[in-house]
């Protein structure tokens, strides 16, 4: 099942194979250069069925570090279009996620030594994050300032606006990241969102600024074209659990949502309240539970290393596509190494010619302990 091709709405992943969003801070101003080409590029090489950018931010406080990816402005949209364009010349769906960070934003990168903020000398500079409520997401973290209403009205077109740019842009799929405590997650979850008007209290108004940015995006992307949306499917904090997802996920399939990608955690920033333990596909269960009780396409996510792995998660019907992240930047030429463990692809025929038509002939001059 891995190798078999997926229709979504208009468009067809030539396999359920899929790279996770993975932020590279590599970015100014938000905008594309030359390593997301390459850092991309090779997963589209490698065969991937949808090889997804890493969070584009809706606007710049949005953004995680000031090194993110962007789609807050049309001025990016033009370094979006040469990545596009080479990652659907070499097979794979483009797919793209947007976000906001809110409470979570203006953090060094994951591996900055304690009081570095960025590259040296690069000038990154902090700026006021924002949330539902006046809530840190924990010990390192900002205190954000609370939206008021037409803030929050003013992001749902923000979330509209970048749907429009990443069409323009020429992406075949978007997501929205509403997982791991950004902005929308922040929503979500009664720990994080304590507010007393309409977009706080009951799970109805913490899910009504998720569901109108959902709306926006959907209204802003063509009918012709896949959305997903990324959610912690339980928020580790005890604010937000399955039968919410699948409450969640009930509505935004109504309103013309594809795929719920099942992820988890995140909410209270540092990785200590993890939800599950992390095994192999840890976050498996979330995905077949979603699929099954919402009766959504979805992703799962986690911990999947091997394409026996990945096939027997299609099998069981848990998933209908496989996101690798780590595993990934490991091995870019996954989806083409499980094919071959899968038995798919015995002489390299899923490669590029250029490749594969000089792998096929080395096969047969392996020493049987090097063989391909
Ligand atoms: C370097 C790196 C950057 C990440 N950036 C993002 C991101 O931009 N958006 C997102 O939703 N998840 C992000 N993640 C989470 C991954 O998409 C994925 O869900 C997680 O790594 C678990 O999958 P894995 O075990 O296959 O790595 C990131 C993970 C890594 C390792």
């Amino acid at each position: 099942m891995l190798f078999t091709p997926l229709k979504l709405r208009g468009v067809t992943a030539p396999n359920r194979s899929v790279v996770s969003p993975m932020v590279q801070y590599r970015a100014t101003d938000g905008q594309v250069n030359d390593y997301h080409l390459v850092h991309l590029g090779k997963f589209a090489l490698g065969k991937f069925g949808i090889v997804f950018t890493e969070n584009c931010a809706v606007e710049p406080r949005g953004r995680v570090t000031q090194g993110d990816l962007g789609m807050w402005d049309d001025g990016q949209i033009e370094g979006h279009k040469r990545l596009v364009r080479f990652l659907k010349q070499e097979g794979a769906l483009a797919g793209t996620q947007i976000t906001h960070s809110g409470r979570k934003g203006s953090t060094p990168r994951s591996f900055d030594k304690p009081g570095q903020l960025g590259p040296e000398g690069a000038g990154w500079q902090r700026w006021q994050v924002v949330g539902p409520s006046e809530l840190a997401a924990g010990e390192g973290y900002a205190t954000p300032k609370q939206l008021g209403t037409d803030e929050i009205e003013g992001l749902v077109k923000k979330f509209g606006e970048a749907a429009r740019r990443a069409d323009a842009a020429g992406y075949d799929v978007i997501e929205i990241h509403g997982a791991h405590g950004y902005l929308l997650a922040q929503f979500l979850s009664r720990v994080s969102n304590t507010r007393n008007d309409q977009y706080g209290g009951d799970r109805a108004g913490r899910m009504r600024f998720p569901l109108a940015a959902a709306r926006a995006v959907r209204e802003g992307w063509p009918a012709h074209k896949p959305m997903f949306i990324r959610v912690s499917t339980v928020d580790g904090a005890g604010g937000w659990e399955v039968e919410d997802t699948v409450a969640f996920a009930k509505e935004l399939k109504a309103m013309g949502v594809d795929v719920i990608d099942c992820s988890s955690g995140g909410l209270t920033g540092l990785s200590t309240a993890l939800p599950v333990k992390r095994s192999l596909g840890f976050q498996v269960p979330f995905s077949a539970a979603v699929k099954r009780q919402a009766g959504i396409a979805t992703m799962t996510v986690g911990l999947i290393l091997d394409g026996p792995q990945a096939e027997a998660i299609l099998q069981a019907g848990d998933a209908d596509l496989i996101a690798i992240g780590r595993q990934a930047l490991y091995d870019p030429f996954w989806a083409l190494h499980a094919a071959q463990e899968l038995g798919c692809d015995t002489s390299f025929d899923l490669w590029n010619p250029e490749y594969g038509w000089w792998l096929d002939k080395r096969k047969n001059n392996l020493p049987d302990r090097k063989k391909a």
